[in-house]
């Protein structure tokens, strides 16, 4: 059960909200000043803060109240505070929620109204913690892989790459072909990368190879290598990738261009590990670990009859998928924050700016856009301008969060209907801050 401290020396106060929040199966524990809701505090068990303005009976300053108001959120930063106070005091509450408070109530207060924002604090306060929890049990499995593996530096914060990365290193020490798929520049390389750095052949050759930068009739000779006079410009040996990589890990990128005959040799190869060069009829026997990687749908391009499917099925015993950045949003300001490096930061705008972004380039985009706003900007301080990013949803961003004139007197009017006048809800309906929201209200002269 969630537990409000009612803090007023006034004992009828006291008992009025005791029996209100009891009927709402609320528990209230009321004491009557700041030195005794001090001391309750420090027992912990509160999870909300309902407090008078004046504890004496012969000061109505409101002083004592700011005094405790900040001495509260000193200890306790999180915890929602509700002040209710005298309708001559008014200005004093007003400026305690510009200092965070989360809202405040007139006496004689409004018993529905009261209700309804305590509900709404506390859900949004355990939303908060179960947040925070699992944020750390994210990070602490993270941080076990990390320990365990060679993670090659990536940078994750989301379930999702969680979970590819764990694949990733579960798969490293079979002797299995790993093909691994997702769209342009999410990170396939850097998959790959743990992929070998955790693999019995870790300190055999790493050989990587662009299927797709080489023409078409250099790929064969790239992989399985060639004789003097196998093709026309051939003067000398040359040694195919497969053997380079013998012994090691060999990663072929964007696979989905090879030829049918280049499709024909690679199934051979990873099948009995045998090939010849080309203009040579002598088999040779390597013992290669592959990794592949294709941004393409290789579905697609077997449906096509582009791409063998004995192949395929050949390549992805194991599949890993890395999904685009957008679907792992809870990637984007830890990636942001690694590629400044320490010494730079974002502001809050500039964060919420590249959360708004869709990365259609994935994380290489946002490492470009990051460096380019690292050159750009004048100090160490990067903000919206400085990320340079198109398109609407930014500049919305942009101009929502700043104090500019947005939104307009309407819209607040509109969202504090919407909300039956509980701020912290209008407030999110506009994607302001409570405190932003209050000096809109003061600057059209609204009230909740
Ligand atoms: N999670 C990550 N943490 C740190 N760096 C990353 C991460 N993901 C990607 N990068 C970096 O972003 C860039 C692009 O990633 P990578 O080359 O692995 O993508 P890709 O999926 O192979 O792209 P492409 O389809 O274009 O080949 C690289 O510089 C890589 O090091
Ligand atoms: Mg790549």
């Amino acid at each position: 059960m969630p537990r409000i401290l009612v803090v007023d020396d006034n004992a009828a106060v006291c008992t009025a909200l005791e029996i209100l929040f009891d009927l709402h199966g609320i528990e209230v524990e009321s004491v009557d000043g700041p030195p005794a809701a001090l001391s309750r505090l420090e027992r912990g068990g509160i999870d909300l803060v309902i407090q008078d303005m004046n504890f004496s009976r012969d000061t109505t300053s409101g002083e004592e109240g700011v005094a405790l108001f900040g001495e509260l959120r000193r200890r306790q930063p999180d915890l929602p505070i509700i002040l209710l106070t005298a309708w001559t005091h008014l200005e004093t509450a007003v400026e305690l929620v510009k200092q965070g408070a989360a809202d405040y109530l007139a006496k004689p207060w409004d018993d529905a109204k009261l209700v309804v924002t305590v509900r709404n604090l506390l859900a949004l306060g355990s939303a908060t913690r179960t947040a925070r929890r699992m944020t750390d049990a994210r990070r602490e499995a993270r941080d076990r892989l990390a320990r365990e593996f060679d993670l090659c530096g990536i940078v994750y914060a989301s379930d999702a790459m969680h979970e590819a990365v764990t694949l990733a290193t579960r798969v490293a020490h079979a002797d299995v072909p790993v093909l691994i798929t997702g769209p342009n520049g999410a990170g396939k390389e850097k998959i790959a990368d743990i992929v070998q750095a955790n693999s019995s052949v870790r300190s055999g050759p790493y050989v990587k190879v662009n299927v797709g930068a080489l023409p078409a009739d250099l790929l064969e000779a790239e992989l399985f290598g060639a004789e003097p006079g196998a093709y026309t410009g051939a003067q000398r040996t040359r040694i195919g990738r497969f053997e380079a990589a013998d012994g090691g890990t060999l990663f072929m990128d964007e696979l989905g261009t090879l030829s049918a005959e280049g499709q024909v040799k690679l199934l051979r190869v990873l099948q009995t590990g045998e090939f010849q060069r080309l203009g040579s009829s002598e088999t040779r026997r390597v013992r290669v670990r592959v990794i592949s990687a294709t941004n393409a749908d290789p579905q697609h391009l077997i449906r096509t009859g582009r791409f063998r499917e004995d192949l395929y099925y050949r390549l992805n015993v194991i599949e890993i998928r890395v999904p685009a950045l957008a679907e792992r949003p809870d990637d984007i300001v830890p990636l942001a924050h690694a590629f400044l490096g320490p010494r730079a930061e974002l502001t809050a705008n500039a964060e919420e700016a590249l959360l708004a972004h869709g990365w259609p380039g994935n994380v290489r985009e946002l490492a470009n856009c990051i460096q380019r706003a690292r050159l750009l900007a004048r100090s160490e301080r990067i903000d919206v301008a400085d990320l340079g990013l198109p398109g609407r949803r930014a500049a919305e961003v942009a101009t929502a969060t700043d104090d500019g004139e947005q939104p307009d007197r309407t819209a607040v009017e509109t969202a504090l209907a919407n909300s039956g006048g509980v701020i912290a809800r209008a407030a999110a309906e506009l994607r302001l801050s409570r405190q932003a929201l209050y000096r809109r209200m003061e600057k059209f002269g609204l009230k909740a």
